[in-house]
């Protein structure tokens, strides 16, 4: 830089002068946009982190709310005493049916079967051996009483038991 302790009247000087003015002017204006658009962005921030976070705890209440929807697909709509989603007889140890016996197959192969509890449970030992069917605890007890209680096998001797509580109609020519 050049610096000069005598009167100005030089007019590159001058213009140099200028020059530096004009510089440093736009330097200190471009410092202050600077400084302006931090405090902006910290105000900004400030009054709109309220609105970001209650945003944000909606969504999580939104994604909290909706996980229980999944359970309740689960859950049991019955129409007729029968489970809509499965088919299978309402009774106590349904739910448990349904997580344990429907997650390989469908609900079918137990409706389409009949077995005393002792065929049942050898049923869940043979799927428990050769087909990767968990141990189900105590809740075998409970599933093979629902099984056992609505799908034994029909009464295979003798007569039927007779029918009661029939509404006969009259034929009509
Ligand atoms: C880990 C998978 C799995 C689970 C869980 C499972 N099964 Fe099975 N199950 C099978 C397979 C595989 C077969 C053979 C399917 C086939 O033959 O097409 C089968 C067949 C059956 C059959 C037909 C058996 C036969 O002799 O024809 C019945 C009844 C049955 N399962 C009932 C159940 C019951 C009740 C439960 C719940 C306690 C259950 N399953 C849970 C895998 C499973």
């Amino acid at each position: 830089m050049h610096m000069n302790n005598l009167p100005n009247n030089n007019p590159k000087t001058s213009d140099k002068e200028n020059y530096q003015l004009f510089n440093g002017l736009i330097k200190s204006v471009a410092g202050l946009v600077g400084v302006v658009v931090l405090l902006a962005g910290l105000v900004l921030s400030l009054v709109f982190l309220p609105e970001i976070s209650t945003r944000l705890n909606s969504t999580s209440a939104e994604l909290s709310s909706a996980s229980p929807e999944p359970l309740a697909d689960f859950s049991t709509e019955v129409v007729d005493g029968k489970d809509v989603e499965t088919g299978l007889i309402a009774g106590n140890g349904l739910e448990l049916v349904k997580a344990n016996c429907t997650a390989c197959h469908s609900s079918a192969l137990i409706l389409q079967n009949r077995f005393t509890r002792e065929g049942w449970h050898s049923k869940i030992v043979w799927m428990q051996e050769t087909q990767g069917l968990w141990d189900l605890g105590g809740n075998e007890a409970i599933i093979l009483d629902y099984l056992a209680e609505n799908y034994a096998p029909e009464e295979s001797h003798g007569r039927r038991i007779p029918l009661t509580g029939i509404d006969w109609y009259e034929l009509k020519d």
